[in-house]
């Protein structure tokens, strides 16, 4: 079942992001690895900012969690984890498509350069990488993310933002 989290949720969506997240250890840059991945402090001001969790629950407990959250003209997807034990089961899946119903915005993801399954999840899903000049305009622009993160990071774009672009570049770029 996808439900939108509430406040008692807290804790499942911290263990499932830190328990998630340990796909990156040893894969991105040793300089980005914290212990643990996400700290509480860091969740809770991700959620202060404006991202709002849905879960997916089986049998009363929490297998996956992806944040949305409106920035500017343009809707993000933050923070997608399901836990190591039930990737690849389809849950990132359902909970991408359900994400991606609440809104008519353009979409777009951000994630490690150095995560080449999470980069092929979205490209299944009809994402596209984004260019150079393109992604480090993004994150500064949508998110807040240090310089040595805008380095090691890649943003994907949906189809509504790829097209927004290609009118704005015809119209003379706005
Ligand atoms: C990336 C992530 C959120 C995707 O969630 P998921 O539930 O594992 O994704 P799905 O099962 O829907 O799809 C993942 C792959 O499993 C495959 N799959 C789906 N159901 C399957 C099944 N029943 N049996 C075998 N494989 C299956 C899909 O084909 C897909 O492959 P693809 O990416 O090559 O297209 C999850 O794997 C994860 O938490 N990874 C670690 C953290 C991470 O990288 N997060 C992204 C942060 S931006």
């Amino acid at each position: 079942m996808i439900r939108l989290s509430g406040t008692v949720d807290f804790e499942q969506i911290w263990a499932v992001i830190n328990d998630g997240a340990e796909a990156y250890r040893g894969v991105i840059p040793a300089d980005r690895w914290e212990e643990p991945y996400m700290s509480r402090k860091k969740l809770q001001r991700e959620i202060a900012a404006g991202v709002v969790f849905w879960v997916f629950e089986e049998h009363g407990s929490i297998t996956g969690v992806m944040g949305i959250q409106p920035v500017g003209d343009v809707t993000l997807i933050r923070h997608a984890y399901v836990r190591s034990a039930s990737q690849k089961q389809g849950i990132g899946t359902q909970l991408l498509r359900h994400l991606r119903q609440l809104t008519t915005r353009p979409v777009l993801i951000g994630t490690w350069a150095a995560a080449i399954w999470a980069i092929r999840f979205y490209e299944t899903h009809g994402f596209h990488q984004v260019g150079f000049a393109q992604k480090e305009r993004l994150l500064r622009k949508y998110w807040t993310v240090p310089g040595r993160q805008i380095e090691t990071s890649v943003v994907l774009a949906d189809e509504t933002w790829l097209r927004d672009q290609a009118c704005e570049l015809a119209n003379g770029g706005a």
